[in-house]
């Protein structure tokens, strides 16, 4: 099963403010991020081997226009997506991607791309699916 981060809890960071107006939220906020390029949602994870993590992020974007980001492991770039408009602040929907991971702890940032920012950032779940062993000598 994967782990929840939750975007308000440390050591995540949130460029920009925890806020807790827009309904339907998990924990006790979401990340509102600047609006600006480079305006992240951040979050450390432990990944217990190396391999292929799944990665579900939760948004919400109550505009009509997508927001492209890009996600930085460990602080390097290696992949790029974008959150849609979902209807309104308070419809929260998960967007799942995979990245490869090195065991230990492990930073995610989404860092947008254009001036509108981010969406807001429910939680991150992570798990590692594949590619490595799961400690028992076993595949994961
Ligand atoms: C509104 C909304 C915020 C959102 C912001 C945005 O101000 O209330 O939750 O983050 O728009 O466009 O990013
Ligand atoms: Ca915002």
């Amino acid at each position: 099963a994967p782990t929840r981060y939750e975007a308000e809890t440390a050591p995540a960071s949130c460029n920009g403010t925890i806020d807790t107006n827009h309904a339907g939220f998990s924990g006790s906020g979401f990340c509102n991020a600047g609006n600006a390029v480079g305006a992240a949602a951040q979050f450390t994870v432990s990944a217990p081997t190396a391999g292929t993590a799944r990665l579900g992020v939760r948004f919400a974007n109550g505009t009509t226009t997508a927001r492209p980001t890009d996600i930085l492991v460990n602080g390097a770039r290696v992949a790029g997506t974008t959150f849609e408009g979902t209807g309104a602040w308070t419809t929260w929907v998960t967007k799942t991607l995979t990245v490869a991971v090195t065991a230990g702890s492990t930073t995610i940032a989404f860092s947008p791309t254009t001036a509108d920012g981010l969406a807001n950032i429910d939680y991150l779940d992570f798990e590692v699916v594949a590619g490595g062993t799961g400690g028992n000598g076993q595949p994961n």
